[in-house]
């Protein structure tokens, strides 16, 4: 990828209406992107199917959902949960007999984690037992899926998949030096992905946040041909991030959060877009904004990419629903605090020297400076103590609305897309919004 290929109009065609059946591949949380399709299949009266990764028993094993559990995901998504285990990775797979990854990241301790080193060839055996499972899971998910899905309709498969960090005590700490310590605190993510550890944890990456794509895309092939043989259509969604464009200094640049440790296998996921399309598969990785949801929380720092959005609805033809977007993040802020003041925080912010030596698309995955950590983290916690309330900020609004916005761009764009990787920068979600409060 040279450079980013936005979308810049708000997409309207659509080929999905009731009948016609959305599979989300992957779980269903409370702030997370996939509630923005969802609404939308739900709108266009669509059949909604989920699955489930999965839950691990008192001995690390992996296990269906219990009969209360799956109820209450079936009572959660709106529609039936195939209840077959699809957690993806390998942190907690090997030979029968054999320490897991996570196992062997046991006796990594904060002073060695550096120096350790793991046994690659035992680490691949590990692999290979993960990918297998999660294959085989893909299988048996598929074989029930194809009877739940009539000839001749049309399907869309959602991927939202991304994840990876093992379950181990050193990498929390470690995970707290590098995406919220600064100052003495700061750790350089470039020493993770050095050391062995940060190796694995790229591997594992790639694993749940790229490969995954392509097992639903080869798993559903049957099912696929027959749509197609019968009239219907099939189309593959994906959640990408590759940084996005906001509003600085008045007009729409790339920008990025650092360090995105995932970059290489969000990089890994576009590929897998790509190559499908070359056999005429739709598939299409959408990159998506920064917003605050349960996996991004951790990453102290992130949201602040999203206060400009706040502009791009004004300029972006706003109306009284866009003021009205403004005075609700600006009765979020303590008194005395303004919403101007803040916007003006996060514009010395990003146009500072620090933060405009990231914006480079070509280096992308930068690792993070102690210069960066500083001046992002502490902006952020500048920012927070501006609300009246720690646990009612303005990114939590705006969160919400940028995944409203993605919701109706993806589904519509998804009914005839334009390629295998789509930017959705706040300039369309902007509009999306416009359009969608303002009709
Ligand atoms: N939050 C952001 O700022 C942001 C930005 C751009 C793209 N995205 C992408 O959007 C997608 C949804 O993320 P979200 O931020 O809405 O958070 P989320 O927590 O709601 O979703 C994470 C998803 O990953 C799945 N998952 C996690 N670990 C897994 C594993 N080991 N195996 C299989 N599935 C696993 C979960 O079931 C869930 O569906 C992800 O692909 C994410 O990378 C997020």
């Amino acid at each position: 990828m040279i450079s980013p290929i936005p979308l810049r109009d708000v997409p309207q065609a659509n080929i999905f209406r009731k009948g016609d059946v959305f599979v989300l591949f992957g779980e269903l949380f409370g702030r997370g992107y996939a509630n923005g399709l969802i609404n939308e299949a739900k709108k266009a009266g669509m059949t909604l199917i989920g699955i489930t990764v999965g839950r691990r028993d008192e001995n690390n094993a992996l296990r269906a959902l219990t009969d209360e559990e799956l109820a209450i995901a079936e009572e959660n998504l709106g529609g039936p949960i195939i209840n077959v285990p699809l957690m993806a990775g390998f942190d907690l797979d090997a030979p029968a007999g054999s320490p897991t990854p996570t196992d062997l990241l046991g006796d990594m301790t904060l002073k060695s984690w550096q120096e350790d080193k793991l046994d690659w060839a035992h680490i691949e055996k590990c692999r290979a037992v993960g990918v297998a499972r999660f294959k085989d899971s893909v299988a048996q998910v598929m074989r029930q899926l194809d009877g739940m899905i009539p000839d001749g309709s049309n399907a869309f498969f959602a991927h939202t998949m991304a994840g990876g960090i093992p379950k181990v005590k050193v990498f929390l700490a470690i995970a707290n030096r590098i995406y919220k310590g600064r100052g003495e605190r700061f750790m350089s993510s470039k020493a993770l992905l050095d050391s062995d550890l940060g190796k694995l944890i790229l591997m594992n990456f790639d694993e749940v946040t790229a490969n995954t794509f392509q097992h639903l895309i080869d798993g559903s092939a049957a099912i696929r041909a027959r749509l197609e043989r019968t009239g219907g259509q099939v189309r593959y969604s994906a959640y990408g991030y590759h940084g996005t464009e906001i509003l600085i200094n008045g007009q729409y640049q790339w920008q990025t959060y650092t360090s995105y440790t995932q970059g290489q296998a969000k990089m890994r996921l576009e590929r897998v877009a790509e190559a499908a399309w070359q056999q005429g598969i739709k598939a299409t990785v959408y990159n998506c904004p920064e917003i605050r949801t349960n996996s991004s929380d951790i990453f102290v720092g992130v949201e602040l990419s999203l206060f400009p959005l706040l502009k791009a609805l004004i300029k972006e033809n706003g109306g009284a629903w866009a003021q009205a977007q403004w005075q609700a993040c600006d009765a979020l802020l303590q008194e005395g605090n303004s919403l101007d003041v803040l916007l003006q925080k996060i514009e010395d912010y990003n146009t500072s020297e620090v933060m405009a030596g990231f914006r480079n698309f070509a280096a992308w995955p930068m690792a993070n400076s102690l210069a960066l950590a500083d001046l992002m983290i502490g902006t952020s916690e500048e920012i927070t103590q501006m609300h009246a309330d720690k646990k009612e900020l303005v990114t939590g609004h705006l969160s919400a609305l940028i995944l409203e916005g993605t919701g109706p761009l993806m589904f519509h764009e998804a009914s005839n897309p334009a390629g295998p990787v789509l930017w959705l920068n706040h300039d369309v979600i902007a509009k999306q919004l416009n359009q969608l409060h303002n009709a």
